[in-house]
């Protein structure tokens, strides 16, 4: 067998590695017997060198099946899993989860946590009085099949490689790598177990990838590997130019989720929500056209429907389910604090990801893996693209509990750019990745 450093030589001189190669490595990784240090100078030979579309879908399925691979057959149907690449205010999941769910749908989910500026939806849903996240393999299963979704965290075996991978890219500036990104992702989705994959993927000041094709080609590969894992694969690529909702933070974000399905709020995150729904419910097969999907859902979201299953979730899941009724039962930050614009004109430009950062900084948020998270506190946008301001009206309303007052409030201040001339407000939806080609729609 090859040493590792022959491996690294190999890539550091543009090769292409086979199956067997990329076995060899992952392997290592998850079983913790290659050191760090030539795990880290691979990852770097791959970020500069790339791979090609056989290598990034070797190392997928690599990934995938270093550790346990879910069994979700117990379900019955085919189980679709919806998977955002990371953005601020983005609580779809919240959303569609129920609504899917309603319209006949079977969510089986897995979820992270939050890490840096964006969200994780783990650690919203615990904002919820007694809701519990760590369902085993059998009460996730038996609660899709039962009610048709849950939404659990990602149990720690599922793509163990990925784990590894992902801490030292984290530190060793690999992050932004679109075979490492594709790879990453689709592994996990893969060992998730779902029949069918609908993807958002996110573009923008907020997002992963900044630059729009590099989200579009991105959600690109992803669709093509999940082909030919024999998963269905659809993909959204959607603005995060500012935060999806108005909402950012942990109960806030639940808040938010329930004021979309009792009909009190719409906007940018139930447009994406309707879109993506639509998208899971063809890609399971229980309607042919998207279209007619779209009407079943907006009639489970007008007849009360999605936030009756978003309930059954919640206290299935052991959580109290009277907040879908009264809202204020979730955990409230001590003072709201609104920040001030600086001057009169109209918002042209935002920071998304400072935004996400003001939340994480008053505490939503972490920077270590093992900090706790303060479910009560964020921030609501009062502003969004293309609005008018004057001079001392909120731009947005700090959710405050112990910490980062000051720092929350000169990050947003910076986040939004006031400009004495209009400017044109970017798209929220630029494309759709289907197994038959790239649809633009901006
Ligand atoms: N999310 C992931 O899970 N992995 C990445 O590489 C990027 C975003
Ligand atoms: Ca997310």
């Amino acid at each position: 067998m090859e040493s590792m450093v022959d491996l690294i030589l190999h890539k550091r001189e543009g090769g292409a590695f086979t199956r067997a190669q990329i076995d060899t490595w992952v392997r290592g990784a998850a079983q913790g017997t290659v050191p760090d240090y030539q795990l880290a100078a691979l990852l770097m030979a791959i970020c500069l060198r790339g791979m090609t579309a056989e290598e990034t879908r070797d190392l997928t399925l690599s990934m995938a099946e270093s550790g346990r691979m879910a069994d979700l057959s117990g379900v019955g149907g085919v189980c679709v899993d919806k998977h955002s690449t990371g953005g601020v205010g983005d609580t779809t999941t919240l959303v569609l989860a129920p609504l899917v769910a309603a319209c006949g749908g079977k969510v089986a989910k897995m979820s992270g946590r939050g890490l840096g500026h964006t969200g994780g939806t783990i650690d919203k849903l615990e904002s919820i009085p007694g809701l519990r996240t760590g369902l085993s393999m059998e009460q996730f299963v038996g609660q899709v099949a039962r009610i048709g979704c849950a939404v659990t965290a990602q149990s720690g075996d599922l793509a163990p490689a990925d784990k590894a991978l992902y801490a030292l890219r984290d530190v060793t500036g690999t992050v932004d790598s679109l075979p490492l990104i594709v790879s990453s992702i689709m592994s996990k989705k893969i060992a998730a177990g779902c029949g069918a994959i609908v993807l958002d993927v996110k573009t923008g000041s907020g997002a992963i990838l900044h630059r729009l094709e590099d989200s579009v080609d991105l959600a690109r590969q992803m669709a093509e590997v999940g082909r030919l894992a024999g998963r269905p694969t659809s993909a959204l690529v959607t603005g995060m130019d500012q935060p999806l909702g108005t909402h950012v933070g942990n109960a806030l974000e639940v808040k938010e989720a329930i004021d979309v399905l009792a009909g009190r709020a719409g906007g940018r995150l139930l447009e994406v929500s309707l879109r993506l729904g639509a998208m899971m419910l063809t890609a399971s097969g229980v309607f042919p056209a998207e279209a007619e999907a779209r009407t079943a859902l907006e009639a489970a979201l007008a007849d009360g429907r999605g936030l009756a299953k978003l309930r059954e979730m919640i206290e299935a899941q052991g959580g109290d389910g009277r907040v879908c009724e009264d809202v204020s039962l979730l955990p409230r930050a001590a003072r709201i604090v609104p920040v001030p614009s600086p001057a009169d004109g109209y918002v042209v430009r935002m920071d998304t990801a400072a935004l996400g950062m003001a939340s994480q900084r008053l505490g939503a948020g972490r920077t270590r893996k093992e900090d706790a998270v303060d479910p009560a506190v964020g921030l609501v946008m009062a502003v969004e693209l293309g609005q008018r301001v004057e001079a001392g009206a909120p731009l947005a309303y700090l959710h405050v509990g112990a910490r980062g007052e000051e720092e929350a409030a000169a990050l947003v201040r910076r986040a939004v750019g006031i400009s004495p001339a209009r400017a044109p407000v970017p798209p929220l939806v630029y494309a759709v990745v289907r197994p038959e080609g790239v649809e633009r729609l901006a």
